[in-house]
């Protein structure tokens, strides 16, 4: 059974406490719920790719409650000090050489010379990783493939009775996940995922930012840019400019065709940060209701090109794309 935990201060303690025997604790942040676990303890990384059905290792994100934290576990350069002062706490991941000090296991690190690492905001995650004092891998609280959860309730969908607890933090306000940025060689600041810290804001930073070699790109380096991810069951058309009558829609905007199914607007207005934030639950409820309905699958209306409109179309693009045959998580659970 998996322990359903409220944020007050016994909540936080106790979640604390299972972190540090080494227990699974699932967490708000303001991206998405992570899947947290000691960094430090080889075990726990291993239980934690366990509880995602993860087809293979991958590196993972090292979380802590402030800049002065993390920095203890890679070789921070000034335009890190500088991303950190912009960004942290904030959806900001950074990639940095890991320390040779460092007490992160190499399980978590995926036994690379890098280390990626954050420091997400939100009262609660805040208080919880002051708490536990190391530092804390979490990848988002879903099975491996699957869209990310971004409320307590999605979480146990996910992961009922496979950690140990879920600390409820309420809803994510960013709603995707954290833009990764590769320092590592602070000449070439390397986007190798967009999120919730806009590309044109980490301009105004670093000047230019640089996009990886997509062939580079396929390597294990960085295995969570898999192509088939954040994959609901029903199909995806993305682009969409009509709907049919069989055919969930994803609007987005005030002139969305009619005649779907069933539909889920992720901000009539047009604004990017709320379609962030619902985008997660939209493609989880159009997903589930559309197979209630046995309808043929989710047409997405097309999503503006900037902003947080990259990141949503990333995430987009990967729900749409081909699916493996036959991905570990539609094993029976
Ligand atoms: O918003 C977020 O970042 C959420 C919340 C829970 O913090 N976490 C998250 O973790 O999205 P995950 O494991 O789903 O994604 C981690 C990403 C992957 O794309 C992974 O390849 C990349 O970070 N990554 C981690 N370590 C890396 C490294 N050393 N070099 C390159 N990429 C790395
Ligand atoms: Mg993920």
């Amino acid at each position: 059974m998996t322990n359903l935990l409220d944020a007050s201060p016994s909540g936080l303690q106790t979640a604390a406490r299972i972190l540090r025997e080494g227990g699974l604790v699932a967490f708000g942040t303001e991206t998405v719920y992570g899947l947290g676990g000691d960094a430090t303890q080889p075990k726990t990384v291993a239980r934690i790719f366990e509880a995602k059905n993860r087809p293979r290792f991958n590196p993972l994100i090292s979380h802590f409650a402030d800049a002065q934290a993390a920095f203890t576990q890679v070789v921070a350069n000034p335009l890190a000090h500088k991303l950190a002062e912009a960004f942290w706490p904030g959806p900001l991941t950074l990639i940095l050489p890991r320390a040779p000090h460092s007490t992160v296991s190499d399980l978590a690190a995926d036994g690379l010379p890098t280390l990626a690492v954050r420091v997400p905001k939100g009262k609660t995650v805040q208080a919880l990783l002051k708490l536990v004092a190391r530092p804390i891998a979490a990848p988002s609280a879903n099975r491996s493939g699957r869209i990310s959860p971004s409320d307590a309730a999605h979480v146990l969908e996910e992961l009922d009775g496979r950690i140990d607890a879920v600390l409820d933090s309420g809803p994510c306000h960013v709603g995707v996940e954290s833009t990764v940025l590769d320092i590592s060689n602070p000449q070439r600041p390397t986007l190798l995922r967009p999120g919730g810290i806009t590309l044109e804001a980490l301009q105004a930073v670093c000047g230019t930012v640089f996009m990886p070699d997509t062939h580079v790109d396929a390597a294990p380096a960085s295995p969570g840019r898999m192509l088939s991810h954040y994959a609901p069951h029903l199909p995806v058309r993305l682009n969409a400019t009509d709907v049919a009558p069989d055919e969930a829609l994803l609007a987005f905007g005030n002139a969305s065709p009619k005649g779907a199914a069933i539909y889920w607007n992720l901000s009539e207005s047009g604004n990017l940060e709320e379609a962030a934030a619902r985008l997660f639950t939209g493609l989880r409820t159009l997903d589930k209701l559309g197979q209630t309905h046995h309808l043929r699958g989710i047409a997405v209306q097309p999503i503006p090109h900037y902003g947080l409109g990259l990141a949503i179309q990333d995430r987009l693009n990967r729900a749409a794309a081909p699916r493996p045959a036959q991905p570990p998580e539609d094993l029976p659970a």
